[in-house]
């Protein structure tokens, strides 16, 4: 029966190579006294430390925190040891001092275009010019507005330009220009500024045809906001956002003086930057930050049926690079350490005249870290190195850490007569089925292996990956996972289409059940008892932990 229920799936299964099919673990639980978090925040914190005494960031300051979806892990504060006299910030950099976080921005205004979507008080399929009335009309330019979307906006795929024309050099001027718009006489742009730029100008690219960055789209897609609730951005974005998520100190108008960093000149502090605030307005701090980082890692996926927040939306040409809504997504197989398994950070990075900040999550480490920072920025990119690589790389570890004391083991049939068991161990795969025998079927040395997708040169192993769902949903009980073939990489030359990896976990089924699912059992804030084969109707007990030592070669060792 099994073997024809196999047979029968065979069709179906792709030869494309999946090398690192899928995230390898469930999500990594922190506890911020775990010892290896704190070597890696004090490593952390000696570099940033003598990084920043250098001479050229004399009078930078920059503000860091590391969260997880449940609390603060870490953070890291530097005040400027040369700071304006005449100007009374705050005094001493902490959690709750402000910054510019400008483009930053525009995921707030994206996250209030999703929640109306979800109100049912706009739809992200409409066209833009079904929220803006001026867009109907006669226009000089020839943006074809009734084919552009909320989503193709928030996605960066309107195509269409990325600034105002006549202003572009003066509010979106470089990081050093020495002027801010007053003192040149420049009062902030209004919505007819902005019509008028807007309904005189080419696209860029035609709609949903290639991504480019736009700050325009978010410039609409605020008044689209305003049309929908009729609110102010700044009053709907205080009513939707920063109040139920408790961040007490964000604010799109400017906060007092002795509240914010403010670098020397040239810099943004004060700068009202009018209709462009959808796009760059906030001032936020390391703690807010993390409350809305919090809220992310929770609700990334159940916001709306509409979309998955965190996914790419748009692609960009590079290999590691997409847009997401309005996310920079970056992935990479560069950074653990003895895999290439990839890893995602779903990004925002910002910047006006002074100030340079990013956000990110890493969904698949339960992970936010934010990077705010104002004057010399030549250092953002060693703290953004340093941070993301380290604390990923101790996450790994911890992930892994956690497979081996909660998953892996010996299970068997509790009944004399049937010769089923299955060992699993964790390392740098992740969890490894290294033996597999039912009813006295040795599975994993045997030929029915290449029934389920095992390469015919027999370089794989079997792997066990999570599903992040559970049998029972509600109590979160029975974690469901999956049994994958998944292919060695080779040593050597390899074939141009060896990356191309269609990712399908699927299996073939018996009696409607998949034959690669297993559920877990009984582990509450301990190591699993029970482990069942869903599809073989049997329950297997955990029977001997000697098999469970991590493999010398398998063992992460921090280099720090
Ligand atoms: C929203 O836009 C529509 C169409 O452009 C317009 O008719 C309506 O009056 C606007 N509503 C508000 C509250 O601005
Ligand atoms: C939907 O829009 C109306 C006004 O147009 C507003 O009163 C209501 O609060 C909005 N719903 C939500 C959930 O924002
Ligand atoms: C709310 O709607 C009224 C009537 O259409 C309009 O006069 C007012 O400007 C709107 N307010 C906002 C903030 O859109
Ligand atoms: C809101 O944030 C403030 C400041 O961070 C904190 O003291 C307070 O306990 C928070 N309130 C809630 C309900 O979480
Ligand atoms: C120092 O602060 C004063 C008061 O705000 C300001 O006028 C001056 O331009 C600032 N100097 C520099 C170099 O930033
Ligand atoms: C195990 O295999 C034996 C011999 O084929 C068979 O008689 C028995 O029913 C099988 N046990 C189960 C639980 O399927
Ligand atoms: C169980 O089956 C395996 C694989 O066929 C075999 O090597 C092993 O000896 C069997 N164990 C028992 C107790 O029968
Ligand atoms: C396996 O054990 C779990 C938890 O005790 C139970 O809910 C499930 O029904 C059992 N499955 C089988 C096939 O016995």
């Amino acid at each position: 029966m099994l073997l024809l229920a196999l047979h029968l799936m065979w069709a179906a299964l792709t030869s494309a190579t999946c090398y690192e099919p899928s995230v390898a673990h469930p999500l990594p639980e922190y506890d911020a006294d775990d010892v290896l978090l704190k070597r890696v925040f004090a490593f952390i914190d000696t570099a940033l430390t003598t990084t920043a005494a250098a001479p050229e960031y004399a009078s930078t300051s920059f503000s860091v925190e590391v969260t997880s979806s449940k609390e603060s892990l870490w953070s890291y504060h530097h005040t400027a040891r040369v700071r304006n006299a005449s100007r009374h910030d705050i005094p001493e950099v902490n959690g709750d001092a402000l910054y510019r976080i400008a483009s930053v921005t525009k995921s707030f205004t994206v996250l209030g275009v999703l929640y109306q979507h979800v109100a049912g008080n706009l739809s992200l399929d409409d066209s833009i010019d079904t929220y803006i009335e001026e867009l109907k009309g006669e226009q000089e330019g020839t943006i074809p507005w009734k084919d552009i979307t909320l989503r193709t906006l928030a996605s960066q795929l309107s195509g269409i330009p990325s600034d105002f024309i006549a202003q572009s050099d003066l509010i979106n001027r470089p990081f050093d220009f020495p002027y801010t718009p007053e003192e040149l006489g420049f009062p902030p742009a209004s919505r007819d500024d902005l019509m008028k730029s807007v309904k005189s100008r080419a696209p860029v690219f035609a709609p949903n045809q290639k991504s480019t960055y736009s700050n325009l789209a978010f410039e609409l897609l605020g008044l689209a906001i305003e049309n929908a609730t009729n609110q102010t951005y700044e009053s709907y974005i205080n009513d939707a956002i920063f109040k139920p998520l408790n961040m007490t100190k964000s604010s799109l108008s400017k906060p007092p003086d002795s509240a914010g960093i403010i670098p020397f000149e040239p810099h943004y502090w004060g700068v009202d930057v009018g209709i462009q605030s959808p796009t760059g307005g906030i001032y936020s701090s390391t703690t807010d930050l993390s409350k809305y980082l919090r809220y992310i890692l929770t609700h990334y996926n159940g916001i709306t049926s509409a979309a998955n927040w965190a996914h790419p939306a748009s692609p960009s040409r590079g290999l590691n690079s997409f847009y997401g809504m309005p996310w920079e997504i970056y992935q990479t197989d560069r950074i653990l350490q003895k895999s290439r398994r990839t890893v995602r950070f779903i990004t925002k990075a910002g910047g006006l005249p002074g100030y340079s900040s990013i956000i990110m999550t890493v969904p698949e480490y339960d992970l936010g870290i934010t990077i705010l920072l104002a004057a010399n920025n030549d250092i953002f990119g060693k703290i953004q190195e340093l941070v993301t690589v380290e604390v990923v790389r101790a996450a790994e570890q911890i992930a892994i850490q956690q497979l081996q004391k909660r998953y892996t083991g010996t299970f068997a049939s509790a009944e004399p007569d049937l010769n089923s068991s299955v060992t699993l161990v964790a390392d740098h795969r992740g969890l490894v089925v290294i033996e597999f025998i039912s009813n006295s079927t040795d599975f994993t040395n045997s030929d029915l292996m290449k029934y389920i997708g095992a390469p015919r040169d027999g370089r794989y192993y079997v792997q066990l990956v999570p599903t992040l769902l559970h049998r029972d949903e509600k109590a979160k009980l029975g974690e469901l996972w999956r049994f994958v073939v998944t292919a060695e990489r080779k040593n050597g030359d390899q074939d141009i289409w060896d990356d191309f990896c269609i990712t399908n976990i699927e299996s073939p089924t018996y009696a409607n059940v998949p034959i690669n699912e297993v559920a877990f059992w009984n582990g509450k804030g301990k190591a699993f008892d029970t482990l069942e084969l869903s599809a073989f109707r049997t329950n297997l007990s955990r029977t001997d932990d000697s098999k469970t030592e991590l493999k010398p070669e398998y063992q992460i060792v921090m280099e720090l």
